[in-house]
């Protein structure tokens, strides 16, 4: 499958079959390289109602007739503006016509722009072709990563770097060791100037505990 980075935490997953978009923040997010009309979807997972994370959900399904996959209160805020969803919970996981999803918890808040609640935020396990993608959400540093490490094997983790709002360097350095990641790529940082972030000094800190490390420009394309 291919993993394919848009800046911000905007990542799309694309199997053979399908395309999964992860926190499609589009509108709004100076780095990405892709326009609202020539993204092409199946299913969108946001991991919050952030602005940032949420983005550009809501139209996004519609055009592409895409189902959205999220905590109860994003699904049920989804299906009102006629957008098909699936609600799901923290510590629960499904099987998709792509692959499993999990959501795992996050340590961070909810709501949508105009300050509505939107339940927890969380994180993301997704077991794809016999891979697992921990796309850990917008996050500070938890002990529980451990487990999430002891579970199962995660080949390939999606880590926020950019420090104010989420972990900064340091403490993702921990969530790699605590997940036992086998690839590690730093998402949520540059963005903005409040979350500019050093992701060479990630990289040199990542490899020097024995694991694999790629910063990934916009467009950039990874193959698992
Ligand atoms: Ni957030």
């Amino acid at each position: 499958m291919k993993i394919i980075y848009h800046g911000h935490a905007f990542v799309s997953i694309e199997t053979g079959k399908h395309t999964i978009l992860l926190d499609p923040f589009v509108t709004g997010n100076p780095n990405c390289d892709v326009k609202p009309g020539d993204i092409k979807c199946d299913y969108i997972i946001p991991t919050h109602g952030h602005g940032d994370n949420f983005g550009d959900t809501i139209e996004l399904a519609k055009k592409n007739d895409a189902t959205v996959i999220g905590i109860y209160e994003i699904a049920a805020y989804c299906g009102n503006k006629g957008v098909k969803a699936h609600p799901m919970n923290i510590g629960g996981g499904y099987n998709f016509p792509f692959g499993r999803v999990k959501l795992t918890m996050a340590q961070h808040s909810s709501s949508y722009v105009d300050g509505t609640y939107a339940g927890d935020a969380y994180g993301v396990i997704l077991s794809i072709e016999g891979k697992n993608i921990y796309q850990a959400g917008d996050t500070g540093l938890f002990y529980d990563m451990k487990l999430i490490g002891e579970m199962q094997r995660i080949d390939c983790a999606l880590l926020p770097i950019g420090d104010n709002f989420t972990m900064g360097v340091d403490d993702a350095v921990k969530a790699a060791e605590f997940v036992n990641a086998g690839t590690v790529i730093p998402i949520h940082y540059d963005t903005f100037d409040v979350i500019k972030s050093d992701a060479q000094d990630f990289k040199r800190k990542i490899e020097s505990i024995g694991k694999k490390c790629i910063v990934m420009k916009p467009g950039d394309i990874y193959e698992l």
